[in-house]
């Protein structure tokens, strides 16, 4: 459970003439993520992103409370970080081993300290994903989409309670999008995901729509999603 009380979200305006201006990128949000998968949509700048920052304080509220699984983000941000896994869209700011092997067995570290027994977790975790085959391959030479599951399965491995993912399926092409639709609609752990893929966001129990850093449209995605496609011209 996640809850986000009369949140804002201010950076200092440096474009701005006016000394000491500052910049909304979120405000008025409350919301109360009760849903096991949940997206968030809306234009480029909406606020997508620094929503889901704030969701393990990698961010922290100007105003207001976020409350993740009881804890406060603001002094237990190292805690709700254990508890909250983050897929970046980009995974190369996600494995900073070379290879896949290497960058679970990395994740695993705190949780493992056998290391026989940690390169086994990390070998059964990869085969679970059906990556075994990439197991030593250089991260290098792997594709955007086998480096996305490596990443979600990097992620995985620490059991977090709750997976936030950055529009996980942007740079993929439509077989990889749909291999990591079908391993997010397996995982059993709370999803939230921003996304411009509308498919994927149909696929949720609860859609998001962001405008501007506030919230426009918030309800099951046959609802939510016409209203989009219907602002943004698409029908
Ligand atoms: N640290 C920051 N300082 C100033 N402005 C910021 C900062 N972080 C984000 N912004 C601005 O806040 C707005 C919201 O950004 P955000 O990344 O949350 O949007 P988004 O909905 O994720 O967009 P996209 O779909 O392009 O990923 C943007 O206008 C962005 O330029
Ligand atoms: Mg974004």
């Amino acid at each position: 459970m996640i809850q986000l009380e009369g949140v804002k979200v201010e950076v200092p305006d440096f474009a701005s003439q006016v000394r000491g201006a500052s910049k909304e990128l979120l405000a008025d949000i409350n919301l109360a993520f009760t849903e096991q998968r949940i997206a968030l949509i809306g234009s480029n700048g909406s606020g997508k992103s620094t929503l889901l920052k704030l969701l393990n304080g990698l961010i922290l509220p100007s105003a207001g409370q976020v409350t993740v699984l009881g804890l406060d983000t603001r002094p237990h941000g190292k805690d709700v970080r254990r508890r909250v896994g983050y897929v970046f869209t980009d995974p190369s700011a996600q494995l900073v081993m070379s290879t896949p092997l290497d960058d679970i067995q990395l994740s695993l570290r705190t949780l493992i300290s056998d290391k026989d027994l940690r390169r086994r977790r990390a070998l059964a975790l990869l085969a679970e994903r059906g990556l075994s085959e990439l197991a030593d391959q250089s991260i290098y030479d792997l594709s955007g989409g086998e480096r996305q599951l490596v990443s979600l399965t990097t992620v995985l491995a620490v059991e977090p309670e709750i997976i936030v993912a950055d529009e996980p399926t942007t740079l993929l092409d439509l077989r990889n999008r749909l291999t990591l639709r079908r391993a997010f609609a397996q995982l059993p752990q709370q999803l939230i995901v921003s996304t411009h893929d509308l498919e994927l966001a149909a696929e949720m129990d609860r859609v998001i729509w962001l405008e501007g850093g506030r919230v426009v449209a918030d309800g099951a995605p046959a609802a939510v999603i016409p209203q989009y496609e219907e602002a943004m011209a698409l029908v």
